[in-house]
């Protein structure tokens, strides 16, 4: 029977979602029928918004990968988006009722499974929503699943965070996934891009990113020490070269880092005073 998860982050809200509907990995089947012709409506507007918004500012993976979403001007059924997914690198998206609590979020992970939630947010929370989301998931997400490096690297992540949790590291290492999936920069050749979900599903967020200048080379320790909040912009922002840099610099074994970044002092979300 499934129970409401567990956040990380500062935020004082109980998720949201019905979580009788899901199994005990906390998956259920998409509620497509419940979708109201101005939720079909809400996804389209926020489709067509940030798809505007992506040249110069979202990683080239990313604009690449984006069409293979499917259908835009409504939610999409997710059995044909992983008919090209499973196609393209193996991976599966599979229904959740909303944030799901860590153990079965990385045991879906290590069996390349993205855990996508179902419902979109109301219309008045359009610009801006603290929980994922239906639009967050998919157009933030999926579309990087499509690429090989980056589908390994979650996989790793998801049996990363099995282990984590028997060291007692699930706190180190989703900021790990925080300063990463949910808020990476990656530098191209023709400047810094957004590769981050979080990221690349706000429209605010988007523009704030790419205009920041409180970016950090990648440095996995540092991660880990830095907290982070949920329910405000960034201050700062982590940058990495290519996925395989991500891929490389996450595969030693992190017993040790997370034994030694406990004895060091946390960070600050907010850049440090110069
Ligand atoms: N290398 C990590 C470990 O040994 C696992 C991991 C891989 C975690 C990739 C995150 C991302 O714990
Ligand atoms: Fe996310």
């Amino acid at each position: 029977m499934a129970v409401e998860p567990v956040v990380y982050g500062a935020s004082e809200r109980p998720p949201r979602g019905d979580y009788s509907r899901a199994g005990a990995d906390y998956t259920c089947p998409q509620d497509y029928a419940s979708y109201t012709p101005a939720d079909h409506a809400t996804y389209r507007r926020l489709y067509e918004r940030q798809a505007a918004l992506l040249p110069g500012r979202a990683c080239d993976a990313f604009i690449a990968a984006l069409p293979s979403l499917g259908v835009k001007d409504r939610i999409p059924h997710f059995d044909e988006i992983n008919q090209r997914l499973y196609q393209a690198t193996r991976w599966e998206i599979v229904t959740v009722p909303g944030l799901i609590p860590e153990v079965p979020f990385f045991s879906l992970l290590a069996n390349r499974k993205f855990p996508v939630t179902d419902w979109i947010r109301k219309p008045e929370e359009f610009d801006y929503i603290v929980e994922p989301d239906v639009f967050h998931d998919l157009f933030g997400h999926v579309p990087l699943l499509f690429d090989p490096v980056f589908a390994d690297h979650m996989q790793a992540y998801g049996k990363g965070g099995l282990k984590a949790h028997g060291l007692g590291a699930c706190e180190l290492l989703s900021r790990l996934y925080w300063y990463t999936v949910e808020f990476g920069l990656i530098r191209q050749k023709d400047g810094f891009r957004a590769y981050g979900a979080g990221i690349l599903s706000s429209p605010g967020e988007l523009q704030h990113a790419i205009d920041s200048p409180h970016r950090i080379v990648f440095d996995l320790k540092r991660v880990m020490r830095t907290r982070y909040k949920i329910d405000s912009y960034q201050q700062t922002y982590f940058v990495i070269d290519s996925f395989q840099e991500l891929f490389d610099k996450t595969a030693p074994d992190f017993t040790p880092v997370y034994a030694r970044v406990k004895t060091l002092d946390e960070l600050s979300a907010a850049p440090a005073a110069a």
